[in-house]
């Protein structure tokens, strides 16, 4: 089996490949992945994306036969919630800086899921208090994904190094104040990792998620 998840108008999302193990090695997912191309470029979307594991090397082939790039390497962090400050919100006038903070995807669900963040999906977080920022100006920005079991989602972060800190201490206070057990998020860059390091978050296995993309140019007519 294989799934296409349309992630919005313009973007398309590979999931769910499984191949029965007796069946495996004979090109099968190689044929969903390009019966999947094909629907999504006679479709109109723009971009096809999934992720998938650091390890999955048959992935990866399939990745580089289609044309694929990998865009992200993402790495889980988490901390404990503890008590200290709690996070400032966001207000409505923050969210151009807001999208400007975070990075370009924003995470859907708990699973391995991500789509372009946008302007309307920072002003209805804001609008519904899941949006926190920390330093002058919004030097970092977190938005609140759905909780998961008794951990606070992070969907989307980003910002320098000293006020992502921040950030990052505080919300371990706010899943205290939520009565949750612990914060999770992905880090995608250096900052993010120093950042998720100095705030005491940690890393709960050690493979990564590969995130691969395929951009379709517009056919003429
Ligand atoms: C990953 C999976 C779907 C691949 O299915 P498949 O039908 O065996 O894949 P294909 O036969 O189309 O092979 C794809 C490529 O990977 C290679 N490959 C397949 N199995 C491999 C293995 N165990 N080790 C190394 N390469 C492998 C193939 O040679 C092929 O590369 P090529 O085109 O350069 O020759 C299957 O192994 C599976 O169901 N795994 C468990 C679930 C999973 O990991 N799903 C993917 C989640 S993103």
């Amino acid at each position: 089996m294989g799934k296409l998840t349309v992630v919005s108008p313009t973007e398309a999302w590979l999931e769910g490949g499984r191949v029965a193990p007796r069946w495996r090695r004979k090109g099968i997912a190689t044929a969903l992945i390009a019966h999947r191309i094909a629907y999504a470029r006679d479709r109109g979307f723009r971009v096809l994306r999934f992720s998938t594991a650091s390890d999955n090397t048959p992935i990866h082939r399939a990745a580089r036969h289609f044309g694929f790039t990998r865009v992200g390497a993402l790495s889980r962090r988490e901390a404990t919630a503890r008590p200290g400050q709690l996070p400032v919100r966001a207000t409505p006038a923050q969210e151009r800086a807001v999208l400007q903070r975070v990075g370009r995807l924003v995470q859907l669900g708990h699973g391995w899921e991500w789509r372009e963040i946008t302007s309307r999906d920072v002003r209805s977080a804001i609008a519904r208090s899941r949006v926190f920022v920390s330093g002058k100006g919004v030097g970092a920005a977190a938005i609140l994904g759905d909780r998961y079991e008794k951990t606070l989602m992070i969907a989307a972060i980003g910002g320098p190094v000293a006020p992502l800190t921040e950030l990052l201490r505080a919300l371990r206070a706010e899943a205290r104040r939520r009565e949750l057990d612990d914060v999770s998020f992905y880090v995608s860059n250096a900052e993010d990792r120093r950042a998720a390091r100095a705030a005491g978050y940690t890393r709960p296995w050690s493979g990564e998620v590969y995130l691969f993309e395929k951009r379709f140019t517009r056919r003429a007519g």
